[in-house]
Order: C-alpha cells, then sequence, then structure tokens
C-alpha cells in the first residue's frame, strides 16, 4: 500500500516545538502532542507514528525512552528531528525497524517524504491477519469511448475471481459526477460523497462501508450517485481518504479514472502501484495515449512508467486498421496487451447489467482480459520461469 494523505492517521508529537506541523504538513492526521513520559506507557498499536523533536528533550531520558520504545513488540514507525543529532541517540533510534532520523532544518515536504516512506514501509510487512499491501490499478481512457470503464470492470470481476479474501476487490468509480460504473453493474451508487461535505475527509472504515455497494462474492463497487456540481464539492482530501481505507480493507483495488485533470489526479495516479491506459485503435486515440502516457509519466516517480492497453482489437477485414506492429510505433512504445472486439458480448453486458464475464464468459474479452491480469501481476512471467527451467 502507499500513502497518500496522513488524514486520520494518529500522531504523537514529543516536544511542544512540534505544534505547528498539525496546521502544516501533518494537516490532517490525528495530531496528540506530548512529553516524554508519554513514551513510557505507550501501548502497541495505539499510535501509527511517533515523531520526536530531540532538542526540546533532555537527551539522557530521551535515550532511556528510545530504549524502552524499541523494546515494544512491535514498536510504532518512529522519526526523530533535530539539529546535530547526537551520534548515540541517532544509531539508538535507528536501531529500530522502521524508524528514520531527519536534521533540522528540513522543509515540509522534506518531512512529509520522511513519514510517508516509514508509513510505507511499515505497511508492507506482513503483519499478522492484516495482511499484504493492497494493490491499487488506476485505469484511465486516451479517448472516451476507448472502453476504459468496460475493463476496469472486467479486471475487478476477474481479480475477485481469484481472491478468496471477502474484501478481495473494490471498483471505485472517479467519476463524480456521472460515473458510468454503477449503471453498467446495474447496481445503485451509494457514496453520497457530496452530501458529506468536509465530514467525508475524515471517513473511517465504517463509513467507507456505508458508501459501499456490493456486486458479487469479493466485488465491491464505491461509485457516486449522479449529481453534476459533485466535482466542485467534493475535496481532494476526500477523494485521497477513500483511496486510502479502500487500500487498507481491500487486496485490490481498482479505480475507474476520468481522463481530464481534476486536482487530485495526479496524486492519485501517483499512489496507484498501475496505471492502465486504454486506447482504442485508430490514429486520433493512439496519439492521444501517447501523449497522456507521457504527461502522466512526468508526474509519476522517477522510472515509473504507464501500461498502454489496445481495446477492441478487430480483424482488418473490417476496415484500415493499424495493426498492433503500427499502433506500437505510433505510441512509440511496446503495447502491454489488446483486448479483443466483442460488441455482440459488450452490449449484452450493459443491457442486462454486469460484467461480460457473467453473460458471456466464453467472449474473447474475458480471455484477454485474464492474459492482462496475469502480465500485470507477472503471472506470464513466472510461468514462464518454470517451464525454463523444466525444460
Ligand atoms: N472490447 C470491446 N469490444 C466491443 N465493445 C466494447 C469493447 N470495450 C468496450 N466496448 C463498448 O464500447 C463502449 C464504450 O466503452 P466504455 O467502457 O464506456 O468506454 P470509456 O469508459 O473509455 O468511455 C461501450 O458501449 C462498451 O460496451
Ligand atoms: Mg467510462
Amino acid at each position: 500500500m502507499t500513502h497518500w494523505s496522513l488524514l486520520g492517521r494518529r500522531v504523537l508529537a514529543i516536544g511542544t516545538s512540534l505544534a505547528p506541523l498539525a496546521r502544516g504538513p501533518l494537516f490532517g492526521a490525528a495530531f496528540e502532542l506530548a512529553d516524554l513520559e508519554r513514551l513510557a506507557d505507550l501501548q502497541p498499536a495505539t499510535v501509527d507514528l511517533v515523531l520526536i523533536d530531540a532538542d526540546a528533550v533532555d537527551s539522557g531520558a530521551l535515550g532511556e525512552a528510545i530504549v524502552a520504545l524499541a523494546a515494544m513488540g512491535a514498536p510504532p514507525p518512529t522519526l526523530m528531528v533535530g539539529q546535530r543529532l547526537a551520534t548515540g541517540l541517532a544509531r539508538a533510534v535507528m536501531r529500530m525497524k522502521h524508524a528514520d532520523v531527519l536534521e533540522a532544518p528540513f522543509t515540509d515536504e522534506q518531512l512529509q517524504a520522511a513519514i510517508y516512506s516509514l508509513l510505507d514501509g511499515a505497511a508492507s510487512e506482513p503483519a499478522g491477519s492484516s495482511g499484504q499491501g493492497s494493490r491499487c490499478w488506476a485505469v484511465l481512457g486516451a479517448v472516451g469511448g476507448a472502453g476504459a470503464t468496460t475493463i476496469a470492470i472486467e479486471i475487478a470481476n476477474a481479480l475477485a475471481g481469484r481472491t478468496t479474501k471477502e474484501h478481495g476487490v473494490c471498483l471505485i468509480d472517479l467519476h463524480l459526477a456521472d460515473g458510468a460504473a454503477s449503471a453498467y453493474l446495474a447496481a445503485a451508487p451509494a457514496m453520497g460523497l457530496a452530501q458529506f461535505g468536509p465530514a467525508a475527509e475524515r471517513m473511517d472504515a465504517a463509513l467507507l462501508a456505508a458508501f459501499t455497494t456490493p456486486i458479487s462474492k469479493g466485488f465491491d463497487l464505491l461509485a457516486c450517485p449522479r449529481d453534476p456540481l459533485a466535482f466542485d464539492q467534493v475535496s481532494k482530501e476526500a477523494v485521497l481518504r477513500i483511496l486510502e481505507i479502500a487500500c487498507e480493507a481491500y487486496e485490490f483495488v481498482i479505480i475507474d479514472m476520468p481522463r481530464h485533470r481534476r486536482p487530485w489526479t495526479l496524486e492519485v495516479l501517483s499512489g496507484a502501484d498501475e496505471v492502465l491506459v486504454i486506447s482504442e485503435l485508430t490514429v486520433p486515440a493512439l496519439l492521444a495515449a501517447r501523449a497522456l502516457s507521457e504527461e502522466i509519466e512526468t508526474a509519476l516517480p522517477v522510472g515509473r512508467k504507464t501500461r498502454i492497453v489496445l481495446n477492441r482489437l478487430a480483424s482488418r477485414m473490417f476496415g484500415p486498421t493499424p495493426s498492433t506492429a503500427e499502433a506500437e510505433r505510433a505510441l512509440e512504445r511496446k503495447t502491454e496487451a489488446s483486448i479483443s472486439s466483442d460488441w455482440e458480448a459488450a452490449a449484452a453486458s450493459v443491457n442486462l447489467g454486469g460484467p461480460i464475464s457473467q453473460y458471456r464468459p466464453k467472449s474473447k474479452i474475458v480471455r484477454d482480459v485474464a492474459v492482462l491480469i496475469d502480465r500485470v501481476l507477472g503471472v506470464a512471467d513466472r510461468r514462464a520461469g518454470w517451464s525454463r527451467r523444466a525444460a
């Protein structure tokens, strides 16, 4: 799981000098300011992060408190900040599994980066039953009608068939004003975010459950009722909070992502593990897919790439369609997968309400989506490895 925000995170701050951070880089966190003594009676799993200002407390007492903290079963992620940090203290902190030190002065961004990386490190740890990090895939179309919603639904449904978890897959439709996923699935959208106002930013798992529409075993939908003003009424914090809670609760989170840039678009895409850009095999769509992928990649962490999926691949008998090789030349990159065209199956699915695999399980679309999922999960590569070894 990747962290998008500190909203609702329980941060225990030791040292009154840290108080202003609650209104700055730690805005939204459940912020508790305390003395060093508070560390002595800290119970496991009651805070998400300990932040210590080494300059604000007595260094001898701090040393003892850190030793006690480290002796806890699973100490919370701990960040110590300060000027000219004593080497002994820094070493004592770094002996903890999820701990870091940050030399003052530092910027808000440096502080947030250190905190996110500690929280990510702790979350990726298989801790008891709460288990592994979630896999979050954002799906967006290069042009309208490219098939992003269709493919997002099929991916979500196919993954639900692969997981045994009750909270297997959550499909989140981030077309807050006029999403189509609920209509495609003949489901009632229940995520009334616009009515919740700022309360949505403090959402917890219970509220998320109330917003959820169950689709089938292991497959839930989060989608907003139609509301032309929703994009203006739902804050960035609320959107990021939904994603964070969903990623904690579900094994997979699939996002049906609007193509047009919103204030939260880049943060959502940077937080996702995979970004799938869906294109058709037309020249305008391919050019748009190339441009969109480049735009997104400049904003993603260095080295991360989008994956381009070609949708509605049809036989060339039906017209002057580019071949996959020609498409890849236009895109100036390889594509990840191709999904065959099957209008009859797609129409049956949207008209009857439900995934294509429910009504037309033998459709090539279902088979091609399974191949796409294998590729993204790396299953195909693993199989190749086994067969190579067996050979
Ligand atoms: N592989 C496919 N073969 C045939 N029709 C498809 C395919 N993928 C999508 N469609 C159809 O194309 C139309 C647009 O798809 P949609 O998923 O709504 O696109 P987007 O979300 O990108 O706007 C829908 O009618 C859908 O049923
Ligand atoms: Mg759509």
